[in-house]
């Protein structure tokens, strides 16, 4: 019987045959390495956990998971970290994305032991951190949600997220000066537009770490909560966000990124370009409704 009659015949017959001719020319998923774990996305990991989390499973959690060196971001670990946010970006349940530490360490930086050896040649030919740059390409929103040592590209990495929510003993630095070099993955250029030039260069000059208090009284955190209780706070923030549109959401953050991309007067013609485009949406068309009619919305993410 043709394909086409069978697909007519019986509705999801044809996806369901295409899907099995895609698998037989894929190969066999890689074996888990000894303690790998696993994510939703069935996805093995070696140096991270990857969970989904809140009342309804909306928030993806991604937990650094390498104690024995402080969360140090090795290339292994930058590639799971892509991989996991790549399998959320493409999760529809998924409308917030948290990244945390342990309660010591938040990322003591990149991994020093593997950059010792590098020449430059491999550095810019090797494409070294082009898994960081997935961090802030996400459009769905990522908290990062620090306790303990947020030092070099682990400041790096909190600052790549669009809010930082601090446990009362984190501490924030860029020390790459004292290791001879300098900060890689935007902290010389992040840090400077959340802090203002003075900390900026004071901390990347010096390798100073700050407080999580100073870090707040610059502009860099958000909040700052109890060492135990960070986790279900930054968690409860990706809840509250997972619940408007999430098409809305993306539009929103696009729109905040333009702030930090573009002079003020194309920031403002970017998102009044998007405040329009929002009146495409169905979610806009409902959230008015609702409003008016009052009720709660029940947005569709279309
Ligand atoms: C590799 C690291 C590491 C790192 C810690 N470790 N940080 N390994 N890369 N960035 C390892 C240590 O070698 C040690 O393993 C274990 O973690 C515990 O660390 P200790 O130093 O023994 O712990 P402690 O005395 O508590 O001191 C904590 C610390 C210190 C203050 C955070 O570890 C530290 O200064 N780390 C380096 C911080 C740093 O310079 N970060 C910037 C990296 S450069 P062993 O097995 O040896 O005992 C960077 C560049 C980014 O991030 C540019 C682009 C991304």
């Amino acid at each position: 019987m043709a394909a086409a009659l069978r697909a007519l015949l019986r509705p999801g017959a044809a996806a369901a045959a295409a899907a099995a001719r895609r698998r037989a020319l894929l190969p066999p998923p890689p074996r888990p390495r000894p303690g790998a774990r696993a994510c939703s996305a069935g996805a093995p990991f070696q140096y991270i956990v990857v969970q989904k989390k809140g009342a309804k499973q909306d928030v993806g959690l991604i937990q650094l998971n390498r104690p024995q060196a402080l969360n140090a971001l090795c290339d292994g670990l930058m590639r799971e970290m892509r991989q996991a946010l790549d399998a959320f970006e493409g999760d529809p349940q998924v409308g917030a994305i948290v990244i945390t530490g342990s309660e010591k360490a938040f990322a003591a930086g990149a991994d020093i032991k593997e950059m010792q050896n590098k020449t430059f040649q491999q550095c810019y030919g090797g494409g070294f951190l082009a898994d960081w740059d997935r961090v802030s390409t996400v459009r769905k929103p990522v908290i990062a949600a620090v306790n303990g040592y947020a030092l070099g590209g682990g400041c790096e990495l909190a600052m790549m997220c669009d809010i930082i929510y601090a446990g009362e003993k984190a501490q924030f630095g860029q020390p790459e000066i004292l290791l001879g070099t300098i900060p890689g993955a935007g902290g010389t250029q992040r840090l400077t537009r959340a802090v203002g030039k003075s900390l900026a260069m004071e901390m990347v000059l010096t390798g100073d770490r700050i407080s999580a208090q100073e870090a707040k009284e610059a502009g860099l955190v958000s909040k700052i909560f109890p060492v135990e209780k960070l986790l279900e706070a930054a968690i409860s923030c990706g809840e509250k966000i997972a619940g408007n549109s999430k098409l809305v959401t993306a539009i929103a953050k696009e729109s905040v990124n333009a702030a930090f991309e573009t002079t003020l007067a194309e920031g403002n013609r970017t998102e009044k370009r998007l405040f329009y485009a929002t009146f495409a949406t169905d979610d806009r068309r409902e959230g008015m409704t609702a409003f008016v009619e009052k009720r709660k919305a029940k947005f569709t993410d279309s």
